[in-house]
């Protein structure tokens, strides 16, 4: 079944649904629009464009969409809050309120994929965090005393018992079939938590720590198929930065 459906009544022929469709998988008949039976990604271009509302999206079971305003979002100001991100390591008591984690776990599932795949999967660690930290905590100790063969760093830190989620109130694990699309949705729901006042880590060790252990993989419960991308772990921040840091100039080039 096609994962969109024309109101034909409602149809005005504009074409600019036929003519944005990435997948041509529209046409125009007698003046109205029409759906071919394949191709369709159910990316939603048509329903965005209409004028007319006469696109139906068939494939999901939600259709919370309400209509563009003007985003007021100012590029400078956007560049000044990347620039002046920071990952965050000391976060306070604070717990993230349910409003912040909802509009965190929107900017993920409106993040771009693949195909329109949408395959990424949350997993917020909520009453199994101390467990799954104690879990890396283990294994991490275990690696440092075999001589840190896959971490050299580990000889120099003291793994704490806090060692992977700095005490944050909140870890969401990122996981897909796809290393992109999880990339992705984690760096849109990291910019969603900045703009919302909270820090953010990710956890590059952690996700070793997935990559390795099996009882780590059973806690998770992934869905099937997927593979922890990374984990962002969120808080209050408990530290403040008063300048933006130096970076190496952009290798950007222009062939
Ligand atoms: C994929 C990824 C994994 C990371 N893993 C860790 C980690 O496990 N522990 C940690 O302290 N920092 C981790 N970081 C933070 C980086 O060290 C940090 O981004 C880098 O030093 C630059 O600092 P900044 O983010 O404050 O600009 C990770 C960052 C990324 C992007």
């Amino acid at each position: 079944m096609a994962s969109i459906c024309i109101d034909e009544k409602k149809c005005i022929g504009c074409s600019l649904c036929v003519r944005d469709c990435p997948n041509h998988c529209l046409y125009l008949e007698n003046n109205k629009a029409h759906v071919l039976p394949s191709g369709c990604i159910a990316c939603g271009h048509c329903y965005a464009i209409c004028p007319a509302l006469a696109v139906q999206m068939t494939a999901y079971p939600i259709q919370d969409t309400p209509t563009v305003s003007m985003s007021s979002l100012d590029s400078q100001v956007m560049l000044a809050a990347m620039r002046s991100r920071r990952t965050i390591r000391h976060f306070t008591q604070e717990k993230v309120s349910q409003e912040a984690i909802h509009s965190i776990l929107e900017a993920g599932r409106y993040a771009p994929t693949g195909g329109n795949r949408q395959n990424v999967a949350f997993t917020l660690l909520g009453s199994k965090q101390q467990e799954a930290e104690a879990i890396c905590v283990k294994l991490f100790r275990t690696a440092k005393r075999f001589g840190s063969p896959f971490v050299p760093f580990l000889k120099q830190v003291d793994i704490t018992d806090d060692f992977f989620f700095k005490g944050a109130p909140l870890v969401i694990v990122i996981s897909s079939s796809s290393e992109v699309n999880g990339s992705l949705a984690a760096a849109y729901m990291e910019i969603m938590a900045e703009s919302l006042g909270l820090g953010v880590l990710y956890s590059g060790f952690f996700s070793v720590c997935c990559a390795v252990s099996r009882k780590l993989k059973k806690l998770l419960h992934l869905p099937k198929g997927n593979k922890v991308v990374t984990a962002i772990i969120i808080g209050h921040p408990a530290v403040k930065y008063q300048r933006i840091v130096p970076r190496k100039p952009a290798q950007a080039t222009t062939l």
